[in-house]
C-alpha cells in the first residue's frame, strides 16, 4: 500500500513535469514558421500555463525560419553539419557550444568569431585574449567545404553554427538536451575586430553576479538565461590562466572547496602553466548536465563568475536545478530555450537591405565582386 502512494506521488510529478515541458516545447518556437509545431504541439484549446521560472521567452524574428534551408533547395543542410560535429572529439563539441556563445555576444551571431581576415585586417575577434583558446573552427570549416559541395552559396556559417552548437549540445547531454528545431535564415558579418572582445561584450571570468546580469541583459538575455546558460560550463576544460579563483588576488578563496583548489594548484603549478588545462566538471567532465549546478553549491567550480551564482538572488534557481528529477529535467528544456534565444542576438540579413552575405569560407569574407 505505502509503495501505491509512493508511485502515485512520482506518477503525478512527472506527469506534472512532462506538463510543463510540452507547454514550452511549442511556446518557444511561435512566430518561427516552425510548422504546425510537429509532434511537440499542444492539443488545440489546452491552455497556456505562465511558467514560474523559465527563461522568458524570445521576440519572435519574422526573418528566422524554423526548417528554413528546405525552403532553400537545400533540405540536407542540418543533417551535413550534424555530420560533421558527431565526428568531432567530446572536447571540441563543448568547444562548438562556446564558440556560438562568443559568436553571439560579439556584433551578434554573424560568424564574426570565425573570420581569420577582413577588410581592416587580421586583427579579428580570433586574436582577442578570451577567444584564442576557443577550438571547433575546423569542423565549421569542413561543414561548409560538405555544404557547398551540395549547395553553393547558400546556407551561411552564422547558421552552421547555431546548428552545430544545437548538435553538440544534443550529443554531449546524451539527448537530454533534444535535438531542438533551430531558427535559421541568418546571414554573415564582414566585420570583425580583436578590440570589440575583451572585457566589452564577453563577461570575464572574475566577473560577479552583478556584472554577469548586465553582459546578458545587454544581449537581451535575463538572469535566468545567464544562469540556465552557465551550465554549458558542466563540460569542456579551462586553462589554467583562466581560473582566477586559485590566482591573486582571489586566492585562496574561502568558498572554494579546499580539495579542489589543492588540486588544481597541484596540476596547475607547472612550468607549461600556460598549456595546461583541467574539467570544468571534474564529476562528469564530458556530460551536459546539472552535475555544474550541484558543482556550484559545493564550491567545486572554476571561475569567480561561476561561484557568483551562489547567491542571494540566484541560489534559489541554482537549488532547483541542483535538487531533484522535476528540477534536471526543467533545466534540459530551458538550455535549449536558451541556446534559441541566444540565436537570436544581432541577426544580419541579406540583400538587398541587409549588410550581410553568405561566405564562401567561413574564415574569410567574400572577395568584392566584379563589375
Ligand atoms: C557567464 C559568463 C561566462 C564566463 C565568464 C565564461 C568564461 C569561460 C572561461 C574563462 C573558460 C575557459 C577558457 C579557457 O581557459 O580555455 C570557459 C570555457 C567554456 N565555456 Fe564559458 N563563460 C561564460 C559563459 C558561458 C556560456 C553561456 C557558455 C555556453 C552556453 C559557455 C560555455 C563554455 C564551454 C563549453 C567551455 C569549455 C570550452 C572548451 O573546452 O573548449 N560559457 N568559459
Amino acid at each position: 500500500m505505502a509503495k501505491l502512494a509512493v508511485l502515485a506521488v512520482l506518477a503525478s510529478l512527472l506527469a506534472a513535469v512532462s506538463c510543463k515541458s510540452s507547454l514550452s516545447k511549442w511556446s518557444i518556437y511561435i512566430g518561427y514558421g516552425y510548422p504546425s509545431w510537429g509532434p511537440w504541439g499542444p492539443p488545440q484549446g489546452q491552455g497556456y500555463a505562465p511558467r514560474t521560472t523559465a527563461s522568458t521567452q524570445p521576440p519572435p524574428r519574422n526573418d528566422l525560419k524554423v526548417g528554413y534551408y528546405a525552403g532553400k533547395n537545400c533540405s540536407n543542410a542540418e543533417e551535413i553539419v550534424r555530420k560533421a560535429v558527431v565526428n568531432a572529439t567530446a572536447g571540441v563539441q563543448a568547444g562548438l557550444i562556446r564558440l556560438f556563445f562568443h559568436d553571439c555576444f560579439v556584433r551578434g551571431c554573424d560568424a564574426s568569431v570565425l573570420l581569420e581576415q577582413t577588410a581592416d585586417g587580421p586583427r579579428t575577434e580570433r586574436q582577442g585574449f578570451p577567444n584564442q583558446s576557443l577550438r571547433g573552427f575546423d569542423v565549421i570549416e569542413a561543414a561548409k567545404d560538405a555544404l557547398e559541395k551540395e549547395c553553393p552559396g547558400v546556407v551561411s556559417c552564422a547558421d552552421i553554427l547555431a546548428f552545430a552548437a544545437r548538435d553538440a549540445s544534443s550529443i554531449l547531454s546524451h539527448g537530454k538536451i533534444e535535438y531542438y528545431p533551430v531558427p535559421a535564415g541568418r546571414y554573415d558579418g564582414n566585420v570583425s575586430l580583436e578590440s570589440d572582445v575583451l572585457g566589452k561584450n564577453l563577461p570575464p571570468p572574475f566577473a560577479d553576479l552583478a556584472t554577469l546580469t548586465q553582459m546578458f541583459a545587454d544581449k537581451g538575455l535575463n538572469q535566468t538565461d545567464m544562469v540556465v546558460l552557465s551550465g554549458g560550463h558542466s563540460i569542456g576544460r579551462s586553462h589554467c590562466p583562466s581560473i582566477d579563483r586559485v590566482q591573486p588576488p582571489n586566492s585562496p578563496s574561502p568558498s572554494m572547496d579546499p580539495a579542489l583548489a589543492a588540486k588544481l594548484n597541484q596540476t596547475c603549478d607547472t612550468p607549461d602553466n600556460a598549456t595546461t588545462t583541467v574539467p570544468q566538471d571534474d564529476v562528469t567532465e564530458n556530460d551536459l548536465d546539472i552535475q555544474y549546478y550541484k558543482n556550484v553549491l559545493s564550491g567545486r567550480v572554476l571561475f569567480t563568475s561561476d561561484a557568483a551564482l551562489n547567491s542571494t538572488d540566484t541560489r534559489e534557481l541554482v537549488k532547483r536545478y541542483a535538487g531533484d528529477i522535476s528540477g534536471a529535467l526543467e533545466w534540459y528544456l530551458y538550455f535549449a530555450e536558451a541556446m534559441v534565444k541566444m540565436g537570436n542576438i544581432g541577426v544580419k540579413t541579406g540583400p538587398p537591405k541587409g549588410e550581410g552575405e553568405i561566405r564562401n569560407k567561413c574564415g574569410f569574407v567574400n572577395p568584392p565582386k566584379a563589375n
